[in-house]
Formats: C-alpha cells, structure tokens, sequence
C-alpha cells in the first residue's frame, strides 16, 4: 500500500533513479571528472546544474539528452564540504569499493591492482553520466561537455566509459538483460506484481520508496517510525539522494560460449540453449524458466509485467525448473528462501533489493553458432567488451554487497554450499553448478567469464543537494 502520507519530490530527485529514462537512450557515456581545488570545482558543477535532468513526469517529445551527476567520497571532500557532514555519509560510501574488494570477490584478476587507473581510487571525484538517442547526438554532447571541462579552472576529465545498447536490449552473453526491476508502491504501483514483496495468498506489495531514495520512510520505518533512517548524509545532503554502484564487469563472450558448448555435450543430446537458459534462470529472449521450463515462449516480451510476475515456491521448490544457484533465482530470491525469507529479520529478501541501469560496451559479439572467437572473428578486434553495471540503492552494504557477497559469492543460503553464481563467478572453491534434475547434472568446470575491470560507490544528490556541493547561495563555503 503506498503510504498516504509520502509526498515525493520529483523536481529535487535525479532522473532514471526512480523511472527509467529507456532503451531508446541507447548511448550512454560515463565522464569522470577530476576536482584539483574546490572552488573551480564548485564554479564548474554549477554551471552544469541546468542540465541535470531530475525525476518528473515528461511531457513528449523526450528530451535529446540528459545529465546526471554522482560523486565519489573523494569527490565530495574535493568540493570543500566539511569534515562534520563527511562523517555523516556511511561506512562503506566513505571507504569505497577497492576498499571492500575482497568482501566482494574481486581477487585474481579482478583484484584492484588490475583495475584500470583511475577506477577505485575515488579520483575520478565527480561521474557525468550523459545519455542520447544517436551517437551523433552524443558526439555533439560530448564535446560540448568537454569544452566546458577546457574551460573551468581546477577540473579534468580522467576516464572516459561508453556504452551503447546492444540489438534487442541483449548484454553480450547473449540474454536479454534490464527489465525486471523493483516496484516501489508511490511510484510504480503498476510494476507490484512481480517487481515488489511476495506475500502469502498470491498477494504482492509495492517497496517503500527510502529503500531506494535516502530521506523517505523504508522498510524499517513503515514497521517502527522511530528507527533511524538508512545510511543518509546529515542535512543538506540527507534528502532526495541515492548510492550509485559504478562496476566495470568484462565478460569473455568466447570462453563462455566455448564452455556451454563443451559441457552440454553430455547435457540432454547436447541442449545448448537449455543450459544456457539453467545458468541465467530464464532463456535468452527472457522467459522465465518457471513459467516455460522446456522452451522459450516463441514471441515472448520482457516488457510485458505480467511476464515477470511469477514466484518459485509454488511451481518450483527443489529447482526442477529454474536450478537453485540461477542468476536470477540468487540475485532476487524472491519466494525462494521460505516465508522465513520475507518475515525473518536474518534473511529478508526484500531488503535486498537493487534498481539495474546498466549498459554494455565494447562492439557487439558476431552471431553465435560455432564462429570464431570474437576476439579472432569477423570484427579482427581484439577490443574488450562487457557490462557497465550501474545499480542504486539506499544502503550499499545491506543492498548491492548483501546481493554480492551472500548470494551471488556464496551458496550457503541456498544449501549450495560454497558454489557461486555460475554467469559471474570464477569459483576457484568449487568450480561447479549443479543443474537440479533427475539426475542433476554438474555444470563443469567454471572458468572466470566475467572480471572487475574497477568499480566505484558514489552518492548521487538530490537537486537541492547538488546546489549546495556547487557552492550555491548557502552553499559549502569553500
Ligand atoms: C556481466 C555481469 C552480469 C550479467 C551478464 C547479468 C545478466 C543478467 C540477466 C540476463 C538477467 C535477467 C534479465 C533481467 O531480469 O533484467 C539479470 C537479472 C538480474 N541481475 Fe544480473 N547480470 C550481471 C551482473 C549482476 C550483478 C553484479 C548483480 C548484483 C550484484 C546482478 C543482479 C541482478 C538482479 C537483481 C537481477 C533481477 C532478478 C529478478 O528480479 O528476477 N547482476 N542479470
């Protein structure tokens, strides 16, 4: 039930937080920005304050562009604001995500000395996201973008990331990607079946809006008014933001395609697709294996909210259908952890819930179907190509590191053991899925298809906030 007494303040919330802004914005470029000294810094946020686009309802056409603005706890002390309101921010936003690398399972490879410069070091303080609908609209944007950075005093651009939307909203293993997303009750009331908390009796309920935006009531307060709010900043920064996970994730198209091949040799007369489908939870076009375990729904559209409003524990308790460890089925349990898993404090699957606004990047993988590697195919590049996973939650630690680290880097709630989420993780412990089924079928071995290329947390302010970091009429004093 949405809680009659929220007003939202769309005007001082951040766009494509709380709505999308779409797949028709199928450009998107991340522009970390370098502050040397706080009052250029603040000169030059301030000029960018009219482009940001925030939350409210547009009336069409779409704007051509939009602009959005994070900042690294690097970044936020780089702009002059005082010691005080810095040790407001949480734990985890201050120490950043190098920091907590190994909490997270970026070791190996993926470990931080491998990270590309500047990513994890905070230095890239302040994140423009910029996105259009053409490239030459984002080559427009990106040089006007760059020639306002020229002219300021104090800034420089020190990382530049595009991305780019692949054919049919698909990340690069191939699956379509993005749609099934948390619906918060004043918001997205239309998306609660499906996309809120499962409740007994086939019923759904909407997410309260402070587990996505700091400054409103979340789950906790809905329960106990007097419990303090989640990691919010002090005034004026505790209203109307959010935290942003910035991870830079490369995927081995080839490798992963080459290792499905393999293993499902010995898997139902070589059932590629179906295996596939086994690792991510639902087949490549989207349907989810709960609802169609056999085959994919020919004409099957993610969009359609219906489609995603299906649970586990009525149709699939042991994982016949959609295996236990499947991405989807670790990443939003859903029903899946028990009635103990949506009432008991220990678990609590809807406190760990994420909005997913990422993007891919690097080309496209040529067509699938026993090509060359991509990196040898047809496109000769040896360019790298993977997921900018973008997520934003209100607490990092409880929301996208409880995703990370207890259900995607572990399997022990699940009783899996120690297996890890077979799509993204290099086991090295176990090295194995295990595909229920009579028989099951182990799912072997389990090679390091995705790796951290670096990775930031950074807060990104409401409207009112972003004015005062720029050193407005009570601004921070720099
Ligand atoms: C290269 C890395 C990744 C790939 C290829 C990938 C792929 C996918 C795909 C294909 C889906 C199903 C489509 C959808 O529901 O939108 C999905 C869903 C999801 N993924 Fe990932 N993912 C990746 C990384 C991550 C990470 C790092 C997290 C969180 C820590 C995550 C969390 C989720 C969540 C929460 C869902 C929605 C599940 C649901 O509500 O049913 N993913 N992912």
């Amino acid at each position: 039930m949405p809680d009659p007494s929220v007003t939202i303040d769309y005007a001082d919330i951040q766009g494509d937080i709380l709505r999308a802004y779409g797949n028709d914005y199928d450009r998107a470029s991340y522009m970390f920005v370098h502050v040397d000294a706080a009052t250029g810094g603040q000169g030059w946020l301030a000029g960018l304050l009219a482009q940001v686009t925030n939350a409210e309802h547009w009336s069409p056409p779409k704007p051509a562009t939009t602009l959005n603005v994070a900042l690294t706890f690097a970044g936020v002390r780089a702009l002059g604001v005082p010691d005080g309101l810095l040790a407001s921010f949480s734990d985890e936003f201050r120490e950043g995500m190098a920091a907590r690398a190994e909490l997270l399972g970026d070791v190996g490879p993926s470990a931080p000395s491998n990270w590309e410069a500047p990513l994890g070091s905070g230095e890239g303080h302040v994140l423009v996201t910029i996105k259009t609908h053409t490239a030459a609209q984002l080559d427009r944007e990106l040089a006007d973008f760059r020639a306002g950075v020229e002219r300021a005093a104090s800034v420089s651009i020190v990382h530049e990331q595009h991305t780019q939307m692949l054919r049919g909203a698909r990340e690069h293993f191939g699956y379509a990607d993005g749609f099934a997303q948390p619906a918060i009750a004043e918001v997205t009331p239309h998306r609660t079946l499906g996309g809120g908390v499962p409740e007994k009796e086939d019923r759904w309920r909407g997410l309260a809006l402070g587990e996505f935006i700091l400054g409103y009531p979340d789950e906790d307060t809905l329960v106990d008014p007097q419990r303090r709010l989640p990691s919010a900043p002090e005034e004026p920064l505790g209203r109307s933001g959010t935290y942003m996970i910035y991870r830079k994730l490369s995927q081995d198209v080839a490798l992963f395609r080459e290792t499905l091949r393999d293993a499902a040799r010995l898997y139902e007369g070589g059932d590629e697709e179906k295996l596939a489908a086994k690792v991510a939870g639902r087949w490549r076009n989207g349907t989810p294996l709960v609802s169609s375990p056999e085959e994919p729904i020919r004409d099957f559209n993610p969009k359609d909210l219906a489609n995603n409003a299906f649970r586990y524990l009525d149709t699939d308790v042991d994982g016949a259908r959609c295996p236990l460890g499947a991405h989807i089925r670790r990443a939003n349990p859903r029903d899946a952890l028990g009635w103990k898993g949506l009432e008991d404090s220990g678990l609590l699957s809807y406190r760990h819930r994420i909005i997913r606004r990422g993007m891919p990047y690097g080309p496209p993988p040529p067509a699938a179907g026993g090509e060359a590697a991509p990196e040898e195919g047809e496109h000769g590049e040896s360019e790298e190509r993977g997921l900018v996973f973008v997520c934003f939650n209100a607490s990092i630690s409880r929301q996208f590191e409880g995703i990370q680290t207890q259900w995607i880097n572990d399997g022990n709630v699940f009783h899996l053991g120690h297996d890890k989420d077979y799509l993204l993780g290099d086991s090295g412990t176990t090295d194995k899925m295990t595909v229920q089924g009579d028989p099951p079928f182990m799912l072997a071995p389990q090679p390091a298809f995705v790796n951290t290329r670096g990775g930031e947390y950074l807060f990104v302010p409401g409207l009112a906030a972003l004015r005062f970091l720029a050193g407005g009429a009570d601004g921070v004093q720099a």
